[in-house]
């Protein structure tokens, strides 16, 4: 593997005109990315983690407002228990680690997901990192951790009718509109490229609802050797897309 400069990064290409506002990546890969080395998987997720940095700090780069990352799905508490626990340990010592420098940079972090699998140490991390960068607005960073899209259209439809059964929402008032707004993703707007990184041509129940005009991006590239420059470049090749919402172009 080619040695990463530790030198201040080399500028990027200025954001190309209609380049994506809002970014989304499933980071696949760390667990092969470690067994090409003799290592366990935890090793990869380690690996995994300090890209995110870089490409946090390449957003503002290259347009991008909104970062989304895949970080640990609802099929994931089928690994092992070690990688499971390995996981969960690896959030709590990011968050802890990370909250700083994000602070530091201007990323407000959002957490996406169910939260009740999740232990009460790692909930209240969460809570803290998203109430010390509330006022942030350089990059909004959102990590799924438990996240589902079925899950979450479920949760959400629930709570739907929770408002209906209330009286708070008439049946006759649910439409494309009102529904997202009862989803994690509330505030945040439809990410406008999805990328997938390590081969696997799926998108593994990631916002499922806020993806259906979304770009993809399928490559090869395994997480933990992701740069910035590949992001720059996804970035820069969408910015030349046509994109017609299913309307014909006049
Ligand atoms: C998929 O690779 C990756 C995961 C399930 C975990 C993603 C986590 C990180 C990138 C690190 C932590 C992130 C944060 C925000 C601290 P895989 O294990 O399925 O790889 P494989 O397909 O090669 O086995």
């Amino acid at each position: 593997m080619m040695k990463r400069a530790k030198s201040k990064p080399e500028p990027l290409p200025a954001p190309t005109p209609g380049g994506p506002r809002h970014v989304a990546i499933i980071m696949d890969g760390n667990g092969r990315w470690a067994t090409q080395r003799g290592r366990p998987r935890l090793f990869g997720h380690h690996a995994g983690a300090k890209r995110v940095r870089e490409i946090v700090e390449a957003c503002p780069d290259v347009g991008v407002e909104y970062l989304t990352i895949f970080a640990f799905s609802t099929e994931n508490w089928k690994r092992t228990q070690v990688e499971v626990a390995g996981l969960m340990s690896l959030f709590r010592r990011y968050i802890t680690k990370e909250t700083r420098s994000l602070s530091e940079f201007g990323v407000r972090v959002r957490f996406i997901g169910d939260r009740v699998r999740l232990d009460d140490k790692l909930i209240k991390l969460m809570n803290e990192l998203e109430e010390a960068t509330t006022h942030n607005t350089r990059v909004h960073l959102t990590i799924a951790i438990n996240y589902g899209g079925r899950d979450e259209v479920a949760r959400a439809t629930k709570r739907l009718a929770q408002d209906v059964a209330k009286g708070v929402l008439d049946p006759e008032q649910v439409d494309e509109e009102t529904l997202p707004r009862y989803l994690d993703t509330y505030v945040l707007p439809d990410p406008d490229l999805v990328i997938r990184t390590s081969g696997e041509a799926r998108i593994s129940n990631f916002l499922l609802w806020q993806s259906a005009y979304a770009e993809y991006e399928f490559i090869d590239t395994l997480w933990p050797d992701f740069t910035r420059e590949e992001f720059g470049g996804l970035c820069a090749s969408y910015g030349g897309r046509d994109r017609r919402f299913g309307a014909v172009k006049t």
